[in-house]
């Protein structure tokens, strides 16, 4: 390797999250449809004597940058020395899934950048790393290795994250039940609003544990009432709206982002 490589860390949202039951190890097994912002981190490894992290970006702080960061421990399982660079865009602990996808951008960067696959099982990494290492919409089993890339519309969002990190194994602990229905049959290939209207019949189960956990979940949903749909991400706190035109996203971001300044809010496109 004598150039450095880049590679871009999308935002992660599930669209749905249905928690279909919990292993004897803690684990959940999940049922979630997936897709990705065209925002995100971004990553840069270059040659290096031995590992180093350097985080940038408006939300590199309280990240950090040694063995606890997952894009120091996808270089160590990739098995070479490189300096990284994080630009962080994204917010940390939000259900984004940026950490994840942090790793995935360090696999794909290394990939490049040795000419050769990362001989790593990105599950070692975190369950939400296999569907990361895909990066566009997908069907996500199992608790996170199962994944079947999907061909969907894409759709015209709104993120929203109001400055609270919620810790992802107090919400899975907060989840009444474990044992809920599967989702069902997506439109594949049907339009943005097929999509759409198929997507109001499904859930995010671990919503109702996350407002338990961050009351201000439910305000930001309530923000996002305009949306043809509203919902949150992961384990959150970062919540959508989707729209079939992006004009909308575009205009409730806008009008988001003047009534709370303190909210980070992005108009996007998920794919
Ligand atoms: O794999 P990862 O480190 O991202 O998971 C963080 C935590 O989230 C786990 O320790 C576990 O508490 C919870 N989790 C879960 N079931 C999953 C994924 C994560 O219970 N499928």
């Amino acid at each position: 390797m004598t150039t450095p490589a880049e590679a871009f860390a999308p935002a992660k949202v599930n669209l749905t999250l249905h928690v279909t039951g919990r292993r004897d190890d803690g684990y959940h097994l999940l049922d979630s449809l997936v897709m990705f912002a065209d925002i995100g981190d971004r990553v840069t490894v270059r040659p290096a004597d031995e590992i180093s992290l350097s985080v940038t970006g408006p939300f590199a702080e309280g990240v950090p940058n040694d063995a606890r960061n997952l894009c120091w421990r996808a270089a160590q399982a990739f098995g070479a020395p490189v300096a990284i660079t994080l630009d962080k865009q994204l917010p940390a602990a939000a259900g984004v899934g940026g950490g994840s996808s942090d790793a995935a951008a360090v696999l794909r960067a290394m990939e490049a950048a040795f000419g050769r696959p990362a001989p790593v099982d990105p599950l070692t990494l975190g369950a939400d790393v296999p569907v990361c290492t895909v990066a566009h919409a997908a069907h996500m089993a199992g608790i996170g290795e199962r994944v079947l890339p999907l061909t969907m519309a894409p759709i015209p969002a709104v993120l929203v994250n109001p400055g609270v990190s919620v810790a992802t194994p107090e919400v899975f602990a907060a989840l009444a039940s474990p044992d809920n229905a599967p989702m069902t049959p997506w439109p594949e290939g049907g339009g943005t609003a097929a999509t759409l209207r198929w997507l109001a019949t499904q859930r995010n189960d671990l919503q109702a544990p996350a407002i338990a956990c961050a009351p201000v979940i439910a305000e930001v949903l309530d923000a996002l009432k305009g949306a043809d749909l509203a919902r949150m991400s992961g384990s959150g706190a970062t919540c959508f709206g989707l729209f079939e035109d992006a004009a909308a996203a575009e205009a409730c971001a806008a009008e988001l982002s003047a009534a709370h300044p303190g909210w980070w809010v992005r108009a996007t496109t998920l794919r």
